[in-house]
Formats: structure tokens, C-alpha cells, sequence
């Protein structure tokens, strides 16, 4: 079975399909088939927005389509950057700039507790949903360490593995982190979903 990935990122790709593909699942980027929808993201929540996302491919190619609407939220200021992550500070900076405008947000916080959330949305041509979340807590580091992964991956701490995400193989990532977790949650509910049909 093939899956659009509603998403230009790579990493996201590359994590998907190592989770996906132990089930026989092929996940494709758009623009592996020639596509490129471009989605406002006005949910106010992961899941509206990767809900808004995945349909929105699925219309476009007429096949089912997955979404991952995810980001980080900081207990210190009041939960963002959250559904904001990707946009953080605004379009000119990158993936280094942003986690940096964190950090200093950050200078003083009282708490550096935050959690990573992943909200899968994926939508068949019949109209057919399914949902997954998976939530992983962490604390932002006081500095970046690590230079693996992507986003805020250098920053997000996990006190248990004494590591950022940064720090971690795909594999070790996969195994603790929000994506995982709902792409875990997500599997076991495609499974049954195929199981019916
Ligand atoms: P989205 O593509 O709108 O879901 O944006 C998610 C944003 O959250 C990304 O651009 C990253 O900045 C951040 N993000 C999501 N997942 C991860 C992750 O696994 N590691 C680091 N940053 C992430």
C-alpha cells in the first residue's frame, strides 16, 4: 500500500517510512509524484492540522495521504512554540536560528519542562480517517548538544537517556520519541482498519 507524505521534510520522511515499511507500507513524498500542495495550516491544534494537510494531498492525488502536524511546547511560555514550531520567530530564520530564539526565551525560566507532540492524521479516497498521537516529555537544554535529527532535536533533553534527540541513532530515536509513539498508536489502528476491508 502507498501512502502520500503530506510534507517536503526529508526527516520526516526518513522516519516515517523506517517505522512504516515493517508493515508493508510504502510512504512517498509529494513531490516524488509530482506534486506540491501548498496548505495553510489554520487549525489550532496537531491534529486539525495534519487532518487539513493530509486531506488536502489526498485530493490532489486521489490517493491515501498521511500528515504529521508536530512540534514542541515549552511549560515556561505557556506551551509555545507548539503548532507554531516550524514558524517560530518568523520565515527568516532556519532550524538554528530557531531553536537559538528558544534559548533565549528561555534565559530565566523557572521550569524547563516541555514535551514533543506528534498528531498523524491519514485520510483515504473514501472519506476513511484514522488518528494517532504520541506525546514525549523532555526538558530544553541549556545549550545544544548533538547533531543528529533536525528542528529543536539538539535542544529537547530527555533526563532518563541523559541525551538530546540530537544525541540519539534513528533507531534509538524512533524508539522514545512523539513520532514514534504515534506512528506506533497509528500502526496498530491501520492494522485493524486493513483487517476489516
Ligand atoms: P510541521 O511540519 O508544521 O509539523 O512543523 C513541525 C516543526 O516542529 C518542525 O519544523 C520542527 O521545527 C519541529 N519538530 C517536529 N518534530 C520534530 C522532531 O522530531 N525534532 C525536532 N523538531 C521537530
Amino acid at each position: 500500500m502507498k501512502f502520500v507524505l503530506a510534507s517536503q521534510n526529508k526527516h520526516k520522511l526518513a522516519e516515517m517510512q523506517s517505522i512504516l515499511s515493517a508493515h508493508g507500507v510504502e510512504v512517498v513524498l509529494e513531490s516524488e509524484i509530482g506534486l506540491h500542495v501548498d496548505v495553510e495550516e489554520t487549525g489550532s491544534t496537531f491534529a486539525e492540522n495534519a487532518m487539513i494537510k493530509a486531506r488536502a494531498v489526498m485530493e490532489a492525488s486521489g490517493l491515501p495521504a498521511i500528515a504529521d502536524d508536530s512540534g514542541v511546547c515549552v511549560d515556561a511560555l505557556n506551551g509555545a512554540p507548539g503548532v507554531y514550531s516550524a514558524r517560530y520567530g518568523g520565515p527568516e530564520l532556519d532550524d538554528v536560528g530557531r531553536y537559538r530564539l528558544l534559548l533565549e526565551n528561555m534565559r530565566g525560566a523557572k521550569t524547563r519542562a516541555a514535551h514533543f507532540t506528534s498528531c498523524i492524521a491519514c485520510i483515504f479516497p473514501n472519506g476513511d480517517t484514522i488518528e494517532a498521537e504520541g506525546i514525549c516529555p523532555g526538558t530544553i537544554a541549556f545549550a545544544p548538544q548533538g547533531d543528529g535529527g533536525f528542528g529543536y532535536d539538539p535542544v529537547f533533553f530527555l533526563p532518563e537517556l541523559r541525551k538530546t534527540y540530537a544525541q540519539l541513532t534513528p533507531e534509538e530515536k524512533a524508539a522514545v520519541s512523539h513520532r514514534g509513539k504515534a506512528l506506533a498508536v497509528f500502526d496498530g489502528k491501520l492494522r485493524e482498519y486493513l483487517k476489516e476491508r
